[in-house]
């Protein structure tokens, strides 16, 4: 480890080479589990700093306890999330919003979009996301006892139920996955192609809303109006780029989290099978348990934060997955329950951040879970493959083949 790449108000007794992307099992492993190997953090100092822990390499102080994460997550004056990561990537400097915005603007689109996404406006979603996902599902059963659920499940399935909400034709799925794909996993000239593709394509989605109205979120947004103004141009796609990426990986991640659970866990597939009533408390801990966003926040003064000094302009991790198996949070936290009551996770983040999708999500990794189960039997690891699993800033599957008869 570079010294020099340590600032140098960061004593040396807080520094360590854990890192959410190169520790062992972060980078994807056949057979790999990024989420056990964060368990050492636990005996480490509650704050440490690690000089590797973004994708372009940068050092960032490491939250280890839940508490303390809240505590970041909800003061975000102190700990910004003003960061313009989407745009940057275009040498361009706009925010993706609500994500990216400070108070009072933060607050302003939060009341403009809540209102979209309540538990009473995705149950009227519900009855198409169970139709996509079964579609998918049957097809499946029809053509194999075997497939790779990443690719012929979970993440066309997320694209459709986002192309749903958009009021668009599922005709781009495809082009739509590659496009996040590269911007998520690709490297240089492929992400940066990527990111100028998502923004077309919302360009071109909002134009056609402007034009021809519909019952949608895009028509929704374009008509809006903030403090008696309609949005710019340039909201209208912070709006649409964030909605468009926050909510394919991290639900198909989920959902790959879980099947690969439960086909190594026959008993506990059993009892959701039999008893379905159980999948919506189960998907809470496998949130908990499987949890796969880190987020990052940037020090916006220098701040004395538990005994830990840290500068204006640091970086702060809140690794949700290390924060959801925090010992003092949760009894054994290593251990999956799907009965654990209490689930006081911050899978979704927490404090004004949190995360606007997440009864949207929910439901569409119970209906997924549900769907599942209801058309495929008793299903394993096929034998002879290994699931590819990934650390970073979004844990995830790269693959899982499973079987059944
Ligand atoms: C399992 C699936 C999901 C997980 C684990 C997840 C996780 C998160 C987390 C941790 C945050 C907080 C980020 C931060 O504080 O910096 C967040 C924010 C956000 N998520 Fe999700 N998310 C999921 C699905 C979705 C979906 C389906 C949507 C869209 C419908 C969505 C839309 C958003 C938005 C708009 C924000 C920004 C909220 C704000 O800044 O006020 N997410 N999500």
């Amino acid at each position: 480890m570079q010294r020099d790449s340590i600032p140098d108000h960061v004593p040396s007794a807080l520094v360590s080479d854990f890192s959410l992307f190169t520790s062992p099992g972060m980078a994807p492993t056949a057979n790999g589990d990024p989420h056990a190997a964060i368990a050492r953090v636990h005996g480490m100092p509650h704050i440490f700093y690690s000089p590797f822990n973004t994708r372009d390499g940068r050092g960032t102080w490491v939250i280890t306890r839940a508490r303390d994460q809240r505590k970041v997550l909800e003061d975000i004056e102190t700990f910004s999330s003003h960061r313009s990561i989407f745009s940057s990537a275009l040498g361009e400097d706009w925010p993706m919003i609500p994500l990216e915005l400070q108070p009072p603007a933060h607050g302003i689109f939060r009341a403009l979009l809540d209102p979209l996404f309540t538990p009473r406006r995705v149950m009227a979603l519900e009855r198409n996301v169970r139709k996509q996902a079964s579609a998918l599902i049957d097809l499946i059963a029809r053509m194999s006892t075997s497939c790779d659920v990443m690719k012929d499940f979970a993440i066309p399935f997320t694209v459709d139920v986002y192309l749903g909400v958009m009021g668009l034709s599922n005709s781009r799925s495809d082009v739509l996955i590659r496009w996040v794909s590269d911007l998520l996993h690709g490297n240089g000239v492929k992400r940066t192609e990527a990111a100028q593709s998502i923004v077309n394509f919302i360009d071109e989605v909002a134009a056609m809303r402007r034009k021809q109205p519909a019952a949608d979120f895009m028509t929704f947004v374009v008509r809006a109006q903030v403090e008696s103004r309609s949005l710019t141009n340039e909201e209208v796609r912070g709006i649409g780029v964030l909605f468009l990426i926050a909510g394919l990986d991290t639900v198909a991640a989920a959902l790959g989290f879980d099947l690969a659970y439960l086909a190594r866990n026959p008993e506990d597939q059993e009892l959701l099978r039999r008893e379905p009533d159980r999948i919506a408390l189960a998907v809470e801990e496998l949130l908990r348990a499987y949890s796969t966003v880190q987020i990052i926040r940037v020090a916006t003064k220098d701040v004395d934060f538990e005994g830990v000094s840290i500068r204006k302009g640091d970086l702060v991790s809140c690794a949700t997955m290390i924060a959801n198996r925090d010992p003092a949070e949760f009894k054994c936290p290593d251990t999956i329950d799907l009965t654990r009551q209490g689930n006081r996770h911050i899978a979704f983040g927490y404090g004004p951040h949190l995360c606007l999708g997440a009864n949207l999500a929910r439901r569409e990794i119970a209906i997924g879970v549900h769907e599942w189960l209801a058309r495929i039997p008793t299903f394993r690891i096929k034998e002879g493959t290994a699931p590819i699993t990934h650390g970073g800033h979004v844990f995830g599957v790269q693959n899982l083949i499973l079987t059944w008869s």
